[in-house]
């Protein structure tokens, strides 16, 4: 992968991993990136996760070609980029460690050591000649943990972007960056908006032609695509208009509802009308369908005299993750006295300007005709 004359790819790709940080699958796998400045200094900026070590080392040296690194640039203390310290240290023992005050803290939690007598602590600002490059850094606190910073080459006009940008899927994998990149910033960085908008203000004031994360593909074309895209998700705006019928069901009653709702927006020519499972898709999916379209419709069964767990799982993690400024309508069953929508409402009810429908679906165990009326007048309210 060519980024530019004297700055290498040293990433590697992850076919192995099953959940990424412990919950996102990742069908298609994950990159952990790495890059070599090539300088009269060299510096490596980021490592790789533990499991991949080994494979990131070969490959530094055949790109240091028998010269010694100077400097290990430490953006982001998550063990997915920071796994190979002590194994580079141990290797390049020689190295100043380049990162930020509370990095160093770290590295002394995972390592047993702050490598305090080779470092140099950075701050916003602070710049780092290499010789034709020179580095500032810049802080990006919680995007996506609070010792981030991220890196600015005026040189060649990169911006090492950290976490920011990434994307699931290893980069020998064929899939369009938005698919992977909005589950990934919706599960990992979605919570941090003001934080990702903070950043974004800071990169405007730079001139980038590339940006390379620590996970996914370098982007060098439509780069104004990106940061557009990125500044609608962390503003918590809707990408487009569409419709997510995301539900809970037991013995189907529950699901054939939705799913007629569903028909009855497509019949009305509403496009994308997404239709979730929520016990059999795993919730990263429904989260990214939630924050992607403008309108949600929440439907479950009542249980326990409550909501049923799925949902109730998917409504915090909505709460969690800041979900605001959209339209929500409610569709609840119940054999005997439903009350889900009341419960999915009071999750919902400190979200930040959310719209909620007038027409509320309530199903008396299945769907008979006064129901099919209930629900074509909710399609009705959420095709105008
Ligand atoms: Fe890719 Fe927050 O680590």
């Amino acid at each position: 992968m060519y980024i530019s004359d004297d700055i290498f790819y040293i990433g590697v790709n992850d076919h192995r991993i099953d959940l990424f940080e412990g919950q996102y699958p990742v069908p298609h796998g994950m990159s952990y990136n790495s890059y070599v400045i090539m300088d009269e200094k060299i510096a490596v900026m980021d490592t790789v996760d533990a499991g991949f070590t080994e494979e990131w080392l070969l490959k530094l040296s055949s790109v240091l070609s028998g010269r010694k690194p100077d400097y290990l640039v430490i953006q982001h203390m998550e063990p997915d980029h920071s796994a190979g310290i002590a194994i580079f240290m141990e290797a390049y023992p020689d190295t100043c460690v380049v990162s930020s005050a509370p990095a160093f803290t770290m590295m002394k939690q995972f390592f047993g050591s702050d490598f305090n007598t080779n470092r140099m602590v950075i701050r916003e600002g602070d710049t780092l000649g290499l010789g034709r490059h020179e580095l500032t850094f810049v802080a990006a606190p919680m995007v996506h943990w609070p010792e981030v910073m991220v890196t600015y080459d005026a040189c060649d006009q990169i911006l090492f972007s950290a976490d920011g940008f990434g994307k699931f899927g290893a980069l020998d994998e064929e899939e369009a960056w938005t698919d992977g990149a909005r589950r990934y910033y919706f599960g990992i960085v979605g919570r941090f908006g003001m934080q990702v908008q903070n950043l974004l203000k800071k990169a405007s004031g730079l001139t980038i032609q590339k940006i390379c994360p620590l996970h996914g593909p370098v982007l060098s074309e439509n780069l104004a695509c990106y940061l557009s895209l990125y500044n609608t998700w962390s503003s918590y705006q809707p990408e487009e208009k569409g419709i997510t019928i995301a539900y809970a069901s037991v013995y189907g009653n529950t699901r054939k509802a939705a799913e007629l709702l569903a028909d009855i927006l497509e019949k009305k020519g509403r496009k994308n009308v997404v239709l979730m499972d929520l016990a059999r898709t795993d919730l990263s999916f429904c989260l990214e369908n939630a924050f992607r379209y403008d309108k949600l419709v929440l439907a479950s069964i009542t249980y326990n005299a409550g909501i049923f767990p799925y949902m109730d799982n998917f409504l915090r993690l909505l709460k969690e993750h800041n979900y605001q400024n959209r339209t929500i309508a409610f569709m609840e069953n119940g054999c005997w006295a439903p009350t889900a929508a009341k419960g999915m409402m009071e999750i919902l009810k400190d979200c930040k300007n959310l719209t909620f429908v007038e027409n509320t679906v309530t199903i008396r165990s299945a769907v008979n005709e006064d129901t099919m009326k209930k629900i074509e007048a909710l399609a009705e309210e959420l095709a105008e």
